[in-house]
């Protein structure tokens, strides 16, 4: 980082922000296999949320490695400064006053780790999409695990690269044996049960 930059504050703050739009700002950081229902269940999270009067954004993984993130592949080191450009991004739209929902695999523990960091103990939400790899693959709705297992896709998460499993999420959710609603619920009752929705 350049030596020579002194950080402005602003004449609005987040608080102030925040309240404007009469919420708390925070992430809910949802991470697992690719194929595990993180877009399906953030999508459904978002319009739970906004139904309920609620200013959201979602941020999705693949979208963002199509523009933000489209330098980077796939590479342990790539997926690090993915996340890390990620987490950043959360940070300034907390600090927007925004609820922001991730869907990214975010397979490091070290990873994840260093996102909440940068995002604020209090405000990050980790929320583990969990389904076995076998049902991942067995759904495999993008036609990826059919090409990694070809060897046409070299460093796919699950078969030649790692997925790290949250071991204490603050939410843990199974996409196998429970439906779309169900795990929306689960997360509405958290959101309640911390004064967040
Ligand atoms: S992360 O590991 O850096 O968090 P991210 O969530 O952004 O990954 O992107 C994952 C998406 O990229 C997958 O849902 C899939 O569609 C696509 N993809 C392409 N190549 C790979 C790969 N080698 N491993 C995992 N996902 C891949």
């Amino acid at each position: 980082m350049n030596n020579n930059l002194v950080f402005q504050a602003t004449s609005v703050s987040s608080d102030n922000r925040a309240k404007t739009k009469g919420q708390k700002p925070f992430v809910l950081w949802l991470t697992g296999l690719s194929g595990a229902g993180k877009t399906t269940v953030a999508n459904a999270i978002e319009l739970a949320l906004v139904a309920r009067g609620m200013h959201t954004y979602m941020i999705d993984g693949d979208n963002v490695r199509m523009g933000l993130c489209r330098d980077l592949g796939f590479s342990d080191a790539d997926r690090e400064e993915n996340i890390r450009r990620v987490a950043e991004v959360s940070r300034l739209f907390v600090d927007a006053g925004l609820i922001v929902i991730t869907s990214f695999i975010s397979p490091f523990e070290r990873d994840r780790a260093l996102a909440r960091g940068t995002i604020g103990e209090d405000v990050f939400i980790e929320v583990y999409i969990d389904a076995p790899l076998t049902e991942c693959e067995r759904r495999d709705p993008k036609g990826l695990y059919g090409k990694a297992r070809q060897g046409l896709i070299k460093k796919f998460t699950g078969i030649d690269s790692a997925y790290e499993a949250p071991l204490t999420p603050d939410i843990h959710l199974n996409t196998f044996e429970n439906d779309v609603s169900t795990v929306v619920f689960q997360v509405m009752a958290y959101l309640n049960e911390r004064g967040l929705a």
